[in-house]
Formats: structure tokens, C-alpha cells, sequence
């Protein structure tokens, strides 16, 4: 059946509100305008950053809203001017944009950019508007740039890459967030050298993904910190060397800075946090080695959160940074990172421990919270 130029019938869970189930309907997808891309997505994974939105904790969470950021399809049509992409490619959705014109593309210093940046906070297309509506005609929002929780959805063309074909697309998926983000925050932002130092607070599917990044460029000690031991099985798999349970492996007088700086023998060389605690960031930073260690953010704090610390640990030597999508730049480099999973040489599939049909997106997102699990792929068929 022919669908171009024509809107489409799409399956969508719609989070109307703030801490309430999704919804599972039937919505109406609108022809991709200008400069845009209509995908049917196949394959979507449920990241930690969706369920924040939908707790409420965000603040800039905007309902009723499509979630769902980590997705992979097939283009089904695409509106005038489009050049990167075409119908038939297999393509991932980006939530960091890249457009190569704006002040941050051409900077060469960020990942950031510009482009599409103030209408995708918002939940609405570059023009302002939404392509998508429920069954009564209410406009629903978008999410991130890429509303992947839908059957057919539309994104800006800077918000989507043309992937190789023979890649699975339920690998590709994952490499539309938490994959990409750990390991290109220790690639990229972090930079890690043979023999350094690294210690990864949260080993979620970003931590671990931080771990596989910093074992490929050589790094000497890997201690992730986690305070659930069902995902200690996950160390050796992504190159960790060590593992410690802070609420249960550390002595009377020890802190996990205390503990992390003598196994180190002065502290690290770069540290990271993938939890979204403002008292963890402050840990990552504090067993930073004085002088030169470096603690990456990479974890979403809840609103209204701060971070602090003394600022003697800045002014003697600690850098604290922060990293966005690991630093990567989603149309020039998910090529390469396809191809080094094809090579074997960056692990994906590893990361998905639940397959669901897209139906059972409520219980995906119970997976979330349940022990070892890291990502669920729902299907759409
Ligand atoms: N900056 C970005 O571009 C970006 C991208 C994706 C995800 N994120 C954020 O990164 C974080 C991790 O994402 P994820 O998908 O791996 O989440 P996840 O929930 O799978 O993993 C988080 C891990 O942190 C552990 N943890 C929680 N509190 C802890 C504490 N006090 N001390 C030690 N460990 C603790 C949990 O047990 C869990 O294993 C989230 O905050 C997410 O929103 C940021
Ligand atoms: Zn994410
Ligand atoms: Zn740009």
C-alpha cells in the first residue's frame, strides 16, 4: 500500500500525563513538510531518560507527548528538499541533531547543535507544529527530536542517519542512546589513553558501555560502583576490573573516595557518572586524582537538583565535565560505530536482555527497574 503523501494509521503509546500509564492507541501520522523525514520505526528500546519524563521528574517533560528516543526503521517518505536520506534506507533517530551549518556544528569543539534545538524542547516540529494527532484531532507533542514509541513518526532530516542495511535494526537502536553515550563519553569527552585509570559510578547499559570503551583504548583499572549487585555478572563482559557495592563492601571508616583513592593509589585519572545523583557526581569528582583526574556527568539529575563540592578539589587539579550523546556527532560518526559492531569490536546485542512485542511497552518499562536487566527492544509488527 502506498502511503506517501498520504497521513498514515500508526500504533502509539501516549503519555497524556505525568505518572500515568501510557496509553496504547491508534494516532494519526501527517505528512512529512520541508526538510523532514517520515520513518516507520521497527525496532525501539526504552532508556531511563523516558521513564524520568514520564515520572514527572523532568521539567521540561510537555504532555500529552510520544516518548521513545533510542529507535531504528525504515524511511517511508520524506518532504521536499531532503537529500540525506530516501525512502527504503534503514535509519536511526537522533536526538542530538547535526546540521554541519550552525555556530556549534562548525565550532569543531561539540556534538551540540543549534539547528532544531528550541522547537525540540519544546515537543513541536522545526515550523512549530506537530505531526501528530489522536482520534479526537488533539495535537500530541514530540519527544527529543524523535517520538520513537510510535509505529510511523516524523523528525527533523539533521535528526536522522542512514544506516548500513545488513546491520540488524534492533542493534542499530541502541546505538541511538545509552551505547553510543558511554562508550563515546570515554572515546570522546574523556579521551581515555592506554594505562589510565577509571572508575564508572551506575552500571546501567551508559556505565557499562563507559567500561567497554575505556578496555578498548587500554585502560588499567575499571572499577565499576553500584549499589545493586545483580549487575555485578555484567564485569567481565565490558572489561571491568573490579566492582564495589558502596551500601555493603566498604569497611566502618572507609567512603567509596576514600576506598577508590588508596585501590588507586592517589585517586583517578578519569571517573564517571552514570546515575543521575547529585551526591554521586560529587564522589566521581572527589576521587578524581589531584592534579589531573577528570569525573565526566553523564547521568540526568531530577529537577531542581545542584551539584556541589569544595571548590579547593577544582583548585587543586579536578576537572568536572559533562557530556552529552558521549560527545558523538550522530550523522557524521554512527557509521563508524555500525561498522565497529559489525567488526566485533563494540559490543551492542550484549546490551539487550528483554525482547517484547510493542504492546507490552508497560511491562518494558517495568523491566527497567527489575535487577540485571539493562535494555528491553520493543517490536513493532
Ligand atoms: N548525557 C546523556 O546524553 C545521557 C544519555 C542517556 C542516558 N543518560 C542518563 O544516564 C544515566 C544512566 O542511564 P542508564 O540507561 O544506564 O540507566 P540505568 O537505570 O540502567 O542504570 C543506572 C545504574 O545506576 C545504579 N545506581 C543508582 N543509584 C546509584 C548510587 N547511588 N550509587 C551507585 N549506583 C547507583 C543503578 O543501580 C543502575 O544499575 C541516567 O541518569 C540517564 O538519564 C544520559
Ligand atoms: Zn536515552
Ligand atoms: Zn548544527
Amino acid at each position: 500500500m502506498n502511503t506517501q503523501g498520504k497521513p498514515v494509521t500508526s500504533l502509539a503509546a501516549v503519555a497524556y500525563e505525568a505518572g500515568k500509564p501510557l496509553s496504547l492507541e491508534e494516532i494519526t501520522v501527517d505528512v512529512p513538510k520541508a526538510h523532514e523525514v517520515r520513518i516507520q520505526i521497527k525496532k525501539t528500546a526504552i532508556c531511563h531518560t523516558d521513564a524520568y519524563t514520564l515520572s514527572g521528574a523532568d521539567p521540561e517533560g510537555s504532555f500529552p507527548c510520544i516518548l521513545g528516543h533510542e529507535g531504528a526503521g525504515i524511511v517511508e517518505s520524506v518532504g521536499e528538499g531532503v537529500t540525506n536520506v530516501k525512502p527504503g534506507d534503514h535509519v536511526v533517530a537522533l536526538y542530538t541533531a547535526e546540521c554541519g551549518k550552525c555556530k556549534f556544528c562548525r565550532s569543531g569543539k561539540t556534538n551540540l547543535c543549534g539547528a532544531v534545538r528550541a522547537t525540540q524542547g519544546k515537543g513541536v516540529m522545526p515550523d512549530g507544529t506537530s505531526r501528530f494527532k489522536n482520534k479526537n484531532g488533539e495535537p500530541l507533542l514530540h519527544f527529543m527530536g524523535c517520538s520513537t514509541f510510535s509505529e510511523y513518526t516524523v523528525v527533523a532530516d539533521v535528526s536522522v542517519v542512514a544506516v548500513d542495511p545488513t546491520a540488524p535494526l534492533e542493534s542499530a537502536c541502541l546505538l541511538g542512546c545509552g551505547v553510543t553515550t558511554g562508550y563515546g563519553a570515554a572515546v570522546k569527552t574523556a579521551d581515555v589513553q592506554k594505562g589510565d585509570t577509571v572508575a564508572i559510578f551506575g552500571a546501567g547499559t551508559v556505565g557499562l558501555s563507559v567500561a567497554q570503551g575505556a578496555k578498548a583504548r587500554g585502560a588499567s583499572q575499571i572499577i565499576l560502583i553500584d549499589i545493586n549487585d545483580s549487575k555485578k555478572k555484567y564485569m567481565n563482559e565490558f572489561g571491568a576490573t573490579a566492582y564495589i557495592n558502596p551500601t555493603k563492601d566498604l569497611k566502618e571508616d572507609e567512603t567509596i573516595v576514600s576506598k577508590l583513592i588508596e585501590m588507586t593509589g592517589g585517586g583517578l585519572d578519569f571517573t564517571f557518572d552514570c546515575t543521575g545523583n547529585v551526591k554521586v557526581m560529587r564522589d566521581a569528582l572527589e576521587s578524581c586524582h589531584k592534579g589531573w583526574g577528570v569525573s565526566v556527568v553523564i547521568g540526568v539529575a531530577a529537577s531542581g537538583q545542584e551539584i556541589s563540592t569544595r571548590p579547593f578539589q577544582l583548585v587543586t587539579g579536578r576537572i568536572w565535565k559533562g557530556s552529552a550523546f558521549g560527545g558523538i556527532k550522530g550523522r557524521s560518526e554512527m557509521g563508524g560505530l555500525v561498522k565497529d559492531y559489525q567488526k566485533g569490536s563494540l559490543k551492542v546485542d550484549e546490551f539487550i536482555t528483554n525482547r517484547r512485542p510493542f504492546v507490552e511497552i508497560d511491562e518494558g518499562f517495568r523491566d527497567l527497574h527489575t535487577g540485571d536487566s539493562l535494555r528491553t527492544v520493543l517490536t513493532f509488527n
